[in-house]
């Protein structure tokens, strides 16, 4: 189980994460929600330490992860594995290739620079594509895939890291709608199959709740709900933004396609 207690990170006067404390449970498919500059992207790092808190713990299975350094760190980093907006592959380089690199993060990049990736190793990323659907494509050069087999070879790219945990920081944001379905489908059948717990940050309410277990909503960097998907409506989450006398909140970032649009026209203000 991976337990945050209190986790705060201020950028100067800004908290960008403000006193989250949450629990997310083995195998749990986690939607993350709120608009830009919500937090989200923090909470995520923080939890992979690509980021330190200012403060707070964070805890793996019984395990301060806010205090691991060098070799444990980089295991940690692997077992909490990334996948980003952008796929973050190197695109000249073949599909089987930028797979294969996400075996560094296990085994270090000294000892990669030292010793070829194994026939394990290779087999293990081509069964990692071929779950993606991806494997004819393995020789490919990743920069002549579409945006929507980038992003699934960049899931490949995680699995092999073995993660307990998968973060995805809105994994969809660049995909029409097609590649999107493909790319939380894929999301969902690792949680699903391999029983991995996933986190993922998404713009709208009605992905998370077509695909995930639990929804936690969040803005200004706090936690405005947590709880299963069916609990947040559209009038609940309303009266979330509402009772800060924040209606500005009720706009593109979590709402695009989770509110109705209003019947007057909204003055738009900065909060
Ligand atoms: N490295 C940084 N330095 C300063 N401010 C930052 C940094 N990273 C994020 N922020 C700020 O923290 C807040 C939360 O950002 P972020 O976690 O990226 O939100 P989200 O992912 O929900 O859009 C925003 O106001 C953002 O500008
Ligand atoms: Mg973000």
């Amino acid at each position: 189980m991976l337990e945050l207690f209190s986790v705060t990170k201020t950028f100067g006067q800004l908290r960008a994460v403000d006193d989250v404390s949450l629990s997310i449970y083995p195998g749990q498919m986690v939607g993350i929600i709120g608009r830009s500059g919500a937090g989200k992207s923090t909470l995520l790092r923080l939890i992979n330490r690509l980021i330190e808190p200012s403060s707070g713990t964070v805890i793996f299975n019984g395990r301060e992860i806010t205090k691991l350094a060098g070799r444990d760190l980089r295991l940690w980093r692997a077992s909490c594995a990334m996948v980003f907006q952008q796929f973050n592959l190197v695109e000249r380089m073949d599909v089987l290739t930028n797979v294969l690199i996400g075996r560094i993060a296990r085994h270090g990049f000294l000892s990669s620079m030292t010793r070829h990736f194994t026939d394990e190793e290779r087999a293990m990323a081509i069964r990692a594509l071929d779950r993606l659907d991806l494997a004819p494509q393995a020789l490919q050069r990743s920069g002549t895939l579409s945006g929507g087999q980038q992003q699934r070879v960049a899931i490949a790219k995680a699995l092999v890291q073995e993660p307990q945990i998968l973060l995805a920081d809105e994994p969809i944001a660049s995909l029409d709608p097609a590649n999107a379905t493909r790319v939380m489908q894929a999301l969902r059948s690792i949680n699903r199959d391999d029983g991995i717990s996933v986190l993922v940050n998404l713009h709208t309410l009605d992905t998370a709740r077509t695909y995930c277990d639990r929804v936690i909503a969040m803005r200004e960097g706090r936690i405005r709900f947590d709880g299963v998907p069916a609990e947040l409506t559209r009038e609940r989450l309303r009266e979330i933004y509402l009772a800060d006398g924040l209606q500005d909140e009720i706009d593109e970032a979590v709402t695009s396609t989770a509110f109705e649009r209003p019947e007057k026209p909204r003055i738009h203000q900065t909060v």
